[in-house]
């Protein structure tokens, strides 16, 4: 079996792979670039002229997964592992006509991006980028009864957006350890989690905005999801407000964010996720109430080592004739 690689992942997973006495190439030469779709379709149908065709396909969640690139994989491509949780990259369509499986990395990551979610929230409620910039630009002259005031996180109002895994790790620390308030907004109402976090379901997410403290994105980004945060639903938040945003960028509608961050619509943002990444809008470079992380709420050691163990026990098993565990329906 053959096995391509678009970038380098931890070699755990690409251990795995060769244990089973797989050939496994890696397009190394993106280590730290985005592989480009010509540089995939290529090596997929070189390998073809070879006669040398790959069974699988490792992607990353940046590299746009189409039907050419499905098509440059065929006949023998079988399955797609997406190095994510997320798999709005993937035409799942086109898998489907084409019989191509297609894998994410749920789970294995749920409570890095908690941890990291709550890492931003806890960052910009107690304006940390800021004052470790106020301190090396040596600013600090006294201590100061008003000097870069925050806003306590214990006790405040939470809106959980989406109730996925991540959303539910995040109320879990909220809760548990924060004594916040949760109120959540999904498709589907859970009472197990309301009895457990006494939470609040709202079905509406404008009747829930006007009470959050902090609100916290963890939908997938799906055509209804697209700009689930415009101008609109900032006028419907507290000017106190803070948004976090660790899911996908396009569900917030950046112009909006800045605008509603500069004008004082809510008070603050710290945003893992961009529309157009990897370029940051130059308006929020600019705002000092909005903390930017370049879409590493996944990146630890760990949980990188976990996803390509993940991610390569799927090939595994969709190879081996298998349901693979993750296997996106
Ligand atoms: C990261 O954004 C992921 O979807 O895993
Ligand atoms: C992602 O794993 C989620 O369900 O939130």
């Amino acid at each position: 079996m053959k096995i391509f690689i678009t970038r380098p992942i931890p070699q755990i997973g690409i251990k795995l792979l060769k244990d089973k006495g797989y050939e496994v190439t890696v397009n190394e030469g993106a280590k730290d670039r985005e592989a480009t779709k010509e540089e995939i379709v290529t090596a997929l149908r070189q390998a073809q002229s070879e006669s040398k065709a790959f069974d699988a396909l490792l992607s990353i969640l940046t590299e746009k997964i189409d039907a050419e690139i499905m098509d440059a994989g065929l006949p023998t491509l079988k399955i797609i592992a997406n190095y994510a949780v997320g798999f709005d990259n993937i035409d799942l369509v086109a898998a489907k006509e084409r019989k191509i499986m297609v894998t994410n990395t749920p789970g294995v990551l749920t409570d890095t991006v908690a941890e990291h979610t709550f890492s931003l929230m806890l960052s910009i409620a107690h304006r940390i980028p800021e004052a470790d910039k106020f301190t090396r630009a040596g600013l600090y002259k006294a201590w100061g009864p008003e000097l870069l005031l925050g806003t306590d996180v214990s006790k405040k109002t939470l809106g959980i957006v989406g109730l996925g895994r991540i959303g539910t790790r995040v109320a879990y620390h909220t809760v548990k350890g924060f004594q916040m308030k949760v109120l959540y907004n999904d498709t589907k109402r859970n009472e197990e989690f309301e009895k457990e976090y006494n939470a609040v379901y709202y079905q509406n997410l404008d009747n829930m905005l006007p009470y959050c403290d902090f609100v916290s994105i963890h939908v997938p980004l799906l055509d209804s999801t697209h700009h689930l945060f415009n101008e609109d639903r900032f006028k419907k938040m507290k000017p106190t407000a803070y948004l976090i945003n660790t899911s996908r960028g396009p569900i917030v509608d950046e112009t909006a964010l800045a605008l509603s961050l500069s004008k004082g619509l809510i008070k603050g943002a710290a945003i893992d996720v961009f529309e157009n990444e990897p370029n940051v809008n130059p308006d929020l470079l600019k705002l000092d109430n909005i903390i930017l992380t370049p879409h590493i709420a996944s990146a630890t050691e760990e949980t990188r080592n976990k996803m390509a163990e993940l991610a390569a026990q799927n090939i595994i098993e969709a190879l081996e004739g298998h349901i693979p565990p993750n296997i996106i329906e």
